[in-house]
This record gives structure tokens, sequence and C-alpha cells, in this order.
């Protein structure tokens, strides 16, 4: 094993400057998580206290093993929508009577919990997150259903959150109900296909229609207690397994139904002895220079991360821009592949799919430190057959069975952000550090390229070329790709599942890891054919 030896300069210019751009960047991440944390805003949190009732996540709080971690996942989902940002949904990973558990709980403070078009998006994320790890599904349910004036992007693909409870059940996944209140119309569906439900006397209400719809559907004159109470469900028809005096009764019953599932890891249980780093994690917020087009060496950030520093390199002579090597993470094995100078060439793609197949053999997770401009483009280049290589890796990626966990540090653009495992490319888990930036290419790369093609077409139908224009729309199309490629956008859209603090990367990593070995690891020998 060989420790890796930090040449970081942390008393340099350069490092302040970045750790600064850095804490700035976490401050306005921070704002805007606590946007979601707040809730529907004070009077409404104040208003559902004064129910007697905890919010989503003192509910979560209480029902994780005191002192754990709770890993939440896509907590600025919606931002930059019409919608509160978190999307009145938290979910995440939290461990419950000693199993990790995949945890989904409406905010009833937003909009009665109310599921939008990113509510939804979100818990199939989360069902997404069970289904790929064997995770338990915990659902602290209270929702007044789909968002009504959002109906058409919500009514139609909602089926899903139906269709996939139940198909964790026939797969062996447990799935529990908490029912903290409404839960009606659809949301009926969440406790019905739940294999173990829990209600709360007089605060649960589960049924398919209220009081006024059965009245306006049927004429019936009725009441929520007789129509969906926790008492009518427990004695009467059936629907509620467990009947709970309150919401603390209720999280207690559903930890005593985690400990009874007698739920197994497939994988080896989090190991409690491992070497820390050599280097401080708090170095991190220095690394990542704040113009992404300076460089910087991921064996930093690789140091800082894993298990001793210890990393054994594969091919360090080889295809130096990617960056390749084991090491271990929390204990458990991992192949790192990290860009180093920006730009995938033929030699880092053929590199890369080497070392995918290994850690396929060796049945070794994969984590992916993103800093990548793309593969390189110039005649040299095509005519050595940079797309043979480049398909080459993504056929790695897209095939390799084994999880792989992505991390978009800096630039994570055009197909190089597909070769590093991209969301499309199915990573167990991706996270972004506030530095980092994804788009189809940088947003002055774009905008030239835009200009470029009106220029030609100008000069094709013979009409003189606007140059002040063409200056106004570049100087437009670069702010908007600029904003586009931030990485609160692209949470606020899903495309990550979250935005993380570099000093929690060690810690979140290592939960991941956790959890992943909560199903098989198993890598494959079946790869798409290798086009060489
Ligand atoms: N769609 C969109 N907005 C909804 C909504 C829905 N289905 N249900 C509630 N809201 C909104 C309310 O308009 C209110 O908005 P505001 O914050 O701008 O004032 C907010 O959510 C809170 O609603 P309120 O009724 O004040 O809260 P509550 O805690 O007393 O009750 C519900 C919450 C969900 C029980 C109640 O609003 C309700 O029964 N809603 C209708 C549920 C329904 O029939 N859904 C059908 C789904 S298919």
């Amino acid at each position: 094993m060989t420790a890796l030896q930090s040449a970081l300069d942390t008393a340099s210019e350069e490092f302040a400057v970045a750790k600064e751009a850095m804490i700035t960047k976490l401050g306005e991440v921070e704002a805007e998580y606590d946007k979601a944390i707040g809730g529907g805003g004070p009077d409404k949190v104040e208003r559902h206290r004064k129910r007697g009732k905890m919010t989503a996540r003192e509910r979560i709080e209480l029902l994780i093993d005191e002192d754990s971690a709770f890993l939440e996942l896509c907590p600025l989902a919606a931002w930059g929508s019409d919608f509160q940002v978190g999307a009145s949904l938290v979910i995440g990973i939290g461990v419950v009577s000693g199993v990790e558990c995949l945890i989904v709980a409406n905010d009833p403070t937003v909009k009665g919990g109310t599921s939008n078009p990113w509510t939804l998006k979100k818990s199939f994320r989360a069902n997404e997150v069970a289904f790929q790890n064997r995770l338990p599904v915990i659902s602290l349910v209270e929702s007044g259903g789909a968002d009504l004036p959002t109906q058409k992007e919500v009514f139609i693909p909602g089926g899903q959150m139906f269709r996939d409870l139940t198909r964790a059940s026939a797969l062996g996944i447990p799935t529990i109900s908490l029912v903290f209140g409404n839960s009606t119309a659809g949301g009926a569906y969440i406790p019905g296909m739940s294999d173990h439900v829990v209600m709360i006397k007089e605060q649960s209400k589960v049924f398919l229609g209220g009081p006024p719809l059965v009245k306006m559907a049927t004429g019936e004159e009725s009441d929520d207690e007789s129509l969906g109470g926790a008492d009518m469900h427990a004695r009467t028809s059936g629907l509620a397994d467990y009947y709970a005096l309150d919401e603390q009764d209720a999280i207690r019953i559903g930890r005593d139904i985690v400990s009874r599932l007698n739920w197994k890891k497939k994988g080896p249980e989090p190991k409690t002895e491992y070497a820390e780093p050599l280097y401080e994690t708090e170095d991190l917020l220095g690394v990542v220079p704040s113009d992404l087009k300076i460089p910087f060496d991921p064996r930093e950030v690789i140091a800082r991360l894993v298990d001793g520093s210890e990393f054994d390199e594969f091919k360090p002579l080889y295809g130096s821009s990617l960056v390749t090597g084991w090491a271990q993470l929390h204990g458990y094995p991992v192949g790192i592949l990290a860009n180093a100078r920006g730009i995938l060439f033929s030699e880092e793609s053929q590199k890369a799919t080497q070392f995918i197949q290994l850690a396929n053999r060796s049945n070794t997770p994969l984590l992916f430190l993103h800093n990548t401009t793309g593969y390189m483009v110039g005649r040299e280049y095509e005519q050595n057959g940079i797309i043979k290589h480049g398909s080459m890796m993504i056929n790695a990626v897209s095939n390799s069975k084994v999880p792989h966990i992505s991390l978009l540090m800096g630039a994570s653009y055009g197909a190089g952000h597909y070769g590093m495992c991209g969301r499309a490319y199915e990573p167990r888990f991706l996270f972004a550090w506030p530095s980092a930036k994804s788009a189809v290419m940088g947003p002055q790369q774009l905008a030239g390229v835009i200009s470029l093609v009106m220029r030609a077409a100008a000069e094709a139908k013979g009409r003189p070329f606007d140059e002040e224009a063409d200056k106004g729309m570049r100087a437009m199309v670069e702010a908007q790709i600029e904003a586009e490629s931030l990485p609160m956008f692209l949470s606020g859209r899903l495309f990550d599942d979250g935005v993380i603090d570099p000093r929690d990367t060690r810690t979140i990593l290592g939960l991941c890891l956790s959890a992943i070995h909560t199903n098989e690891v198993e890598g494959t020998a079946n790869f798409g054919v290798f086009r060489m």
C-alpha cells in the first residue's frame, strides 16, 4: 500500500482564495437548505405544532437510532421552480433499530404535504435508492394527495408511487407506513400497498374520498372518523395493523416492526476500525480553484477521502489526465477514477475501460471524481479514434454491474459527464460540491458555437451579419448557460442527490458504501461489443 504525499500549500494565496470562494458558495447552499427546513413557513409550522404534531424532520429524528446519522437526499429538489424548496417531501437513509432504511416523510406544512411534479420525481428517486440498495422503505405519511392545480403533470405518472411500493414488496423489500394524518384519495394506496401499517388514534385519516366528496358522489352523510379514522381501520376495515395512541407511540411501533424484520445485509457490516486520512478534510475547502480552467491534482482530494490516505495507483504513467487506483473508505474497498487535467483522451478512455473491467472482476464499487471538460476534439484525435475510445469507456460504465458513486468536484461537461458516470448512467448516488458545474459545454464555448453557426447561416443566405446583436446574444446565452450549469439549479431538477460540503464527503461516501452493501455487490464480465 502506498500513502499519498500531499503537495497542497494550505498557506498559499491560491488556497485562501479558493477556500473563501467555496465558503461563500456553501453559505448560499445553506441558505437554500434552510428554506427546505423551514417548510411552509413559521405560521404553518406553528399551526402544525398547535395541533400537537411533530414536523417531518422531528418524526425522522425520533424514528432513527439515537445519535445516528440521517443521510438526507435531494434536499434542494424544486429549487428554482414555482414550488417550495424541498418539494414538500423529506427523503433519506437512516438507521432504524439497527437497520439502514429508506425514509420518506411528507412535509404537511407545505401545501398540506401535497405532491407536485417535483415531489413525484423525489419520491421516485427514493424508491430507486430503496430498490437498488435493497433498503426497507418507511413512509411517514401526511399528505393531501395530488397538488390539484398541477394535476395534469401529477395524476398519470403519480401511479408509479404505488406501483413501486408493491413491486418493492414483491422483491421482498419490506414496506412500512406510519400514517400521521391525511392519506386521502390516491394517497390511501400508500398504506394500502404497504406490508405494515400503523395508524394513530384520532389523527390518521385514510379514505378514498373525504366527507364532501362522498356527499357529492353518493349523497351519503359521513364524518372523517367513520370514513377513515384509525379506530375504524383497526377494528372494522382491517387496513391498520397497529393502533398507536399518539405520534411517539406510532414511531415506537415502527421501530419495533423494523426490529422484527430479521433484515440482514448481504454484504459486510460497516467496520468500526479503519485508519483516518493523513490529511485534514478541512483542506478540501481550498483544493478546487474558483476558476475551473485552472487544473488541480485530484490526488489531493483522494488523500483526504480514503482510509490512511492509501492509494494504489493503476497505470500512473499512462493516460495521466485520468487518475485510477484502489483504496478503502470506511473499510470498504473502492476503485477510484478521477479527472486530473480536465480532458479525456484516447489513452484515458482505454485506461478507464480496463480499470472498470478489473473492478467488475474483483466486485469492487467505483467512485468517479469529476473535473472534466469532455473528450478531446480536433482532426488528429478524430483520426486516432477518439469516438471509438470514448464509446469504449461509456460502454464499460453503462454495462458495469458494480455500484458506482459519482462526485462532481468541478467541471462535468459534455460526454465526459457520461463517461464519468453522470446521472443518466445510474450511479447509486451522485453528489456535487458547490464548486461544480455541469452542462453540454462551457457557457463561452456554447455561446461561441451558436454565434459561429448563425454567422455561417447569414453568409449562406448572403445576408449581412449583425455584430452588435451577436455580442448581445452571446452575453445573454453565456449568462443563461452559466446559471443552468450551477449545482443548485441541477439539484433543483434532481440531477444529483445533494450539494454537499466538501468536509462531509468522506462521511457521506462511507454512509453510501454501507447502504450499498445492504445489497449484493457483484460485477460482470458481460459488456457491450468493444469497438477496438
Ligand atoms: N392541492 C393544492 N393545494 C392544496 C391541496 C391540494 N390538494 N390541499 C391543500 N392545499 C393547500 C391549501 O390551499 C393551503 O394553501 P395555502 O398555504 O396557500 O393557504 C395549504 O395547502 C394548506 O391547506 P389547509 O387546508 O389550510 O391545511 P390543513 O392542514 O388544515 O389541511 C388537508 C390539509 C390536505 C387535509 C386539506 O387541505 C385537504 O383536505 N385538502 C384536499 C385534499 C384532497 O382532496 N386531495 C385530493 C387529492 S387527489
